[in-house]
């Protein structure tokens, strides 16, 4: 019954097993992905649009994401807990950014996520040499929506997919923990995992990843609007929140989600 670390999910990792993700914002859903087996708990920065109704994730705070991570924290004893540094809070310096972080890993977090590439390796280094393990996000990066001009496919382009394979390599030899790939062609990430020796979570990037997130409301098929192509809904076959949760991980582990309709 203890909290899951780092080595777990690196045994996981090395074993082959697939790792299933979602995010989580509050302590009742906190309790059931826990019970149903979800071996990570990310309290993502889409809360503003999930939790506050935002149209992005922008204006998300530091003090939203600590609320947010102690409500999951406080609720669960076995999952690992990850948090999003929200916009601003990790881009002026790597002493900032330790600030920030540290302040998350007060509330619950046992790991932090930070967007972007090359350019992120030294905060990168500086976190996990002071005791923050990170974890990396890359291809779509939503709190860059108006430098990448939208919601899009990422890496189409051969120069394009060259940066990411440079991106994936710098932040993992900067130290960091784990890399979030999001929205980019299956084979591209298939090869970057490949290329790599820390596991690698998709979303929108295909079945070769070492695991998959999505966000819990668009898995339950909650969230307003037509959702993304690489989003299932997993409680249209079930009864239960509770069961859809555990189909969500039965399909990661044994990859059958995603399908090739999920991937670009
Ligand atoms: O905020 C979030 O939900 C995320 C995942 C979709 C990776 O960053
Ligand atoms: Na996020």
């Amino acid at each position: 019954n203890k909290r899951r670390t780092r080595e777990h999910l690196q045994q996981k990792y090395q074993s082959g097993e697939k790792i299933a993700v979602l995010t989580c914002y509050d302590a009742t859903f906190a309790n059931v992905l826990e019970k149903a087996g979800i071996d990570i708990l990310l309290v993502g920065d889409s809360l503003g649009n999930v939790i506050q109704g935002k149209p992005d994730t922008l204006s998300v705070s530091l003090e939203d994401m600590l609320y947010h991570t102690t409500c999951v924290a406080r609720s669960t004893h076995k999952a690992f807990i990850i948090a999003d540094m929200p916009f601003g809070t990790f881009q002026v310096s790597p002493q900032e950014t330790f600030t920030h972080a540290a302040r998350l890993l007060a509330a619950g977090a046992q790991m932090v996520k930070i967007e972007g590439g090359r350019h992120m390796a030294e905060t990168v280094d500086f976190l996990t040499n002071r005791g923050i393990p990170v974890c990396a996000h890359i291809g779509l990066t939503p709190q860059s929506l108006h430098q990448l001009g939208g919601y899009k496919l990422q890496g189409k382009k051969t120069e394009d997919a060259q940066r990411l394979r440079e991106d994936a390599m710098a932040l993992q030899e900067a130290g960091t923990a784990m890399l979030v790939m999001e929205m980019m062609p299956a084979t591209l990430a298939g090869e970057i995992t490949q290329r790599l020796s820390i596991p690698t979570i998709g979303i929108g990037a295909g079945s070769i990843c070492s695991g998959q997130v999505l966000v819990l409301h668009d898995m339950l098929g909650i969230y307003p609007g037509k959702p993304p192509r690489f989003v299932r809904n997993f409680l249209q076959d079930t009864n239960s929140i509770h069961s859809a949760v555990e189909a969500y991980v039965q399909a990661v582990r044994s990859g059958m989600f995603p399908a090739n309709e999920h991937a670009f």
